[in-house]
């Protein structure tokens, strides 16, 4: 196959055309005429659901219905029924029968959003759609045969779910036949001007005001920031900087407004002034920032993620400080010398532990081959038998 130098975004409504972006964009147009499943990986807010409909508005399927479930929203036995449908008397409150998204998008495609947080026992049925394309409403034994197209979305690493026991290795290869990876927008930078641009014109239309300028600093402000809300945070902030710049340009000024609010909420308590800086208010705007962002997967809650986070990173201040001798840390802060010993082996286990799934994890993405199955999956999906 040719080299492409440079592919433009699959849809007039896609913008970007960073370098970080090409793979996503070639993916797309290779996978969607297929009716091959399509893993999608990213970030919350870097344009999953968007890439999705990409694939399902560039496959033959375009005409059929495309129909999103989050597995993230609902409880295990209201995603099973959801899914798959129930009959009337299946369990208490199913009072009449309900059709499942799986014959909803009979023809189409459906969008399995957040996959990475179904259940053990969800995870099973799931595998059996995939590979069979048939299933049962809950409560009923007939089978029900669809012709629908799979795109699955996760925002946590599988791979590293499969090796945590949380997610069937099985299913997992099933889904990863097209893995699609999102790069974070903080990795194109190069697209935040134009995605900018593009809200700003949507947001002017929407609240029917004249598209307001950006000015040169604001953009530059715009592209130094991290988004850890990726896109999706671009498009809060600027739909917000239309209503802040109230039909004038938008100037720097206005740009706090586009904070997340644990860094503007006043600080609360007497401690002199308050200004933001001082260690008390940086504790309670990290743990603010905290719980708003995801656990990361291997980790048992916020606990572990902040507490023992924020513990690592000071004995590791300490140390350098008092370069490597332990005493003299353990003594500064104020914790027992045993206690030192242990965490210092626990983070170095940890390390090696992390490293040896980084090297995993450049081994099994190494290249394009589909797994075994992954060709006639493409051929069972094609036989329409409706349901
Ligand atoms: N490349 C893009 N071009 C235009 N809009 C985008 C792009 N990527 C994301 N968006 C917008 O950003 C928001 C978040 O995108 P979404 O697909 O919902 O992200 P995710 O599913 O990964 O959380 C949506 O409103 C979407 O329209
Ligand atoms: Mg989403």
């Amino acid at each position: 196959m040719p080299k492409i130098e440079h592919v433009e975004p699959p849809l007039p409504e896609i913008i970007g055309t960073a370098s970080a972006m090409q793979d996503v964009y070639r993916l797309v147009r290779l996978a969607a005429p297929r009716s091959t499943t399509v893993l999608l990986v990213g970030e919350t807010g870097t344009g999953k659901e968007v890439i999705a409909k990409a694939v399902h508005k560039l496959s033959r399927r375009a005409s059929g219905p495309f129909v999103r479930v989050n597995c993230g929203a609902l409880h295990e036995n209201l995603l099973e029924s959801e899914l798959f449908g129930h009959i009337k008397g299946a369990f208490t409150g199913a009072v009449e029968n309900k059709t499942g998204r799986f014959e909803a998008a009979h023809g189409g495609t459906i969008f399995l959003d957040e996959i990475n947080s179904t259940s053990p026992h969800l995870q099973v049925k799931l595998l059996r759609v995939l590979q069979e394309r048939e299933f049962e409403r809950v409560g009923e034994s007939k089978t029900i045969r669809v012709d629908v197209r799979v795109i699955a979305a996760t925002n946590a690493s599988l791979e590293e779910l499969v090796e945590d026991g949380r997610f069937r290795e099985d299913l997992y290869y099933r889904l990863n036949v097209i893995p699609v990876v999102l790069p974070p927008l903080r990795e194109r930078r190069d697209d935040i001007a134009p995605l900018a641009q593009f809200f700003l014109r949507r947001y002017a239309d929407q609240h029917k005001c004249p598209v307001p300028d950006l000015t040169p600093p604001v953009v530059d402000a715009l592209k130094t920031h991290d988004w850890p809300g990726n896109v999706r945070e671009l498009e809060n902030t600027l739909e917000r900087l239309i209503v802040m710049a109230d039909g004038g340009p938008i100037t720097p000024d206005l740009l706090r407004f586009g904070r997340p609010r644990y860094a503007l909420r006043p600080t609360k308590g007497g401690n002199g002034g308050g200004g933001g800086n001082d260690v008390r208010t940086l504790i309670r705007n990290l743990v603010r920032a905290g719980v708003q962002t995801p656990v990361p997967p291997g980790l048992k809650g916020y606990h572990p993620f902040l507490v023992d986070g924020l513990e690592r990173e000071l004995i590791e201040e300490v140390m350098r400080q008092f370069g490597g001798t332990q005493i003299k840390a353990a003594e500064r802060l104020g914790i027992n010398r045993n206690t030192l010993h242990k965490k210092l082996e626990q983070y170095r286990a940890d390390d090696a532990k992390a490293a040896g799934r980084l090297a995993e994890a450049g081994r099994s993405t190494n290249g394009d081959e589909l797994p075994p199955g992954a060709a006639d999956e493409t051929l069972t999906s094609e036989a329409v038998s409706p349901p």
